[in-house]
């Protein structure tokens, strides 16, 4: 057999205010006054100037603003590709996304299509890209995705809702400066945080578990549990912890993968939408089949911060709209095979995957 060879972010920076360390990092990347760098922004940092006024804009630097309300789109992509190239001569000298798993992923996505031809949905698989992307830098402002560290950006397509998974994805350059999550909401926070807690269950219960992911997967999981079930932090520490267990719960689904709740969770994000993040909670609170101690210890910390879980969100779907669920979330075939093993075929069945999915 033969081994992965993984790709990391090059270089990470790392401190509350470490951000103000952008202009200094960017400007030896600047290829040219024609070249500029490109800035997604969460458009929830709109009028923010505690944080816009420190992002660094000179000579033809363009700064966006876009919204994180819906799950990142593979013709959002093209379209940001597309008025980058109508807008410039000159390929950018960079791409920088600030803000949470959307914006880490557009930035990455729209990178990598910057450099490679055809829209960004031809791409969506497992090494497909050809092509270096541009450099392109990852800037998080809430903690839990693992966006920040990842191999993948996760899009929806036309037919399905899958990463674009390679080599040349992976930040050049990140900076994680935990101050940068001092706004977001307490459910938000949650949520995303929960997206952290579930890649660890996934990947310490799954078959592809091998010990440089355990090493990984089980420190993410020992920070979440102070962050979430106990008491003994500081808002800040908790804030400067989580942000560590989201790069390291990254880590850990790298060499792995994720399992029953990102499978479902997919389907729920394909047909109706429902955002990364929340779409695993609802999911989970149903997994104790699979994962019976993570789901007793994520009820305990969904009881402890009093979060409100959405229910019955498939209550009034039609039988075509579940094979949609079904369908996406059965295809997502190495997710199962670390879940459940070589033969997952036998035991996950649509039937299976339907009385689950309408629990939910
Ligand atoms: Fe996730």
């Amino acid at each position: 057999m033969s081994y992965k060879n993984y790709p990391m972010v090059s270089r990470v920076v790392y401190g509350r205010g470490s951000f103000n360390q952008l202009n200094d990092i960017l400007s030896p990347k600047r290829k040219n006054v024609k070249a500029p760098f490109i800035f997604l922004v969460d458009d929830v940092f709109k009028g923010k100037s505690w944080l816009t006024s420190r992002i660094p804009l000179s000579y033809d630097d363009k700064l966006l603003y876009i919204s994180a309300e819906e799950e990142p789109k593979t013709s959002q992509v093209d379209a940001l590709v597309e008025q980058i190239i109508l807008d410039y001569k000159e390929t950018p000298s960079g791409i920088i996304g600030i803000g949470g798993g959307t914006l880490l992923d557009l930035a990455k996505a729209v990178a990598l299509m910057l450099t490679n031809k055809g829209e960004a949905k031809d791409y969506q698989g497992w090494d497909l890209i050809k092509n270096p992307a541009i450099y392109h830098v990852g800037i998080p402002t809430i903690s839990g995705t693992g966006a920040e560290v990842s191999r993948t950006t996760i899009l929806t397509g036309p037919v399905r809702k899958l990463g674009i998974n390679s080599d040349y994805t992976p930040f050049d350059q990140v900076i994680l400066d935990p101050e940068l999550t001092k706004d977001v909401p307490k459910d938000q926070w949650f949520y995303t945080g929960m997206d952290c807690f579930v890649h660890c269950i996934e990947s310490l219960n799954g078959t592809y578990l091998n010990a440089f992911s355990q090493s990984y997967g089980e420190k993410a999981l020992e920070l979440c549990k102070e962050i979430f079930l106990e008491d003994t932090l500081t808002e800040k520490e908790a804030a400067d912890k989580l942000m560590m267990a989201s790069w390291h719960g990254g880590m850990s689904i790298a060499y792995s993968q994720v399992g029953v709740a990102h499978a479902m969770s997919y389907g729920l994000g394909y047909l109706l939408g429902v955002k990364h993040g929340v779409g695993n909670c609802i999911v989970f609170e149903h997994l104790e089949e699979y994962y019976p101690e993570g789901v007793a210890m994520y009820k305990a910390m969904r009881k402890k911060h009093d979060i409100k879980i959405p229910q019955g969100i498939c209550a009034d779907l039609s039988d075509k709209e579940f094979d949609i669920m079904i369908d996406v979330a059965l295809s997502l075939e190495p997710l199962w095979e670390n879940a459940i093993g070589k033969n997952w075929k036998k035991t996950i069945t649509r039937d299976k995957l339907k009385a689950l999915y309408l629990k939910m």
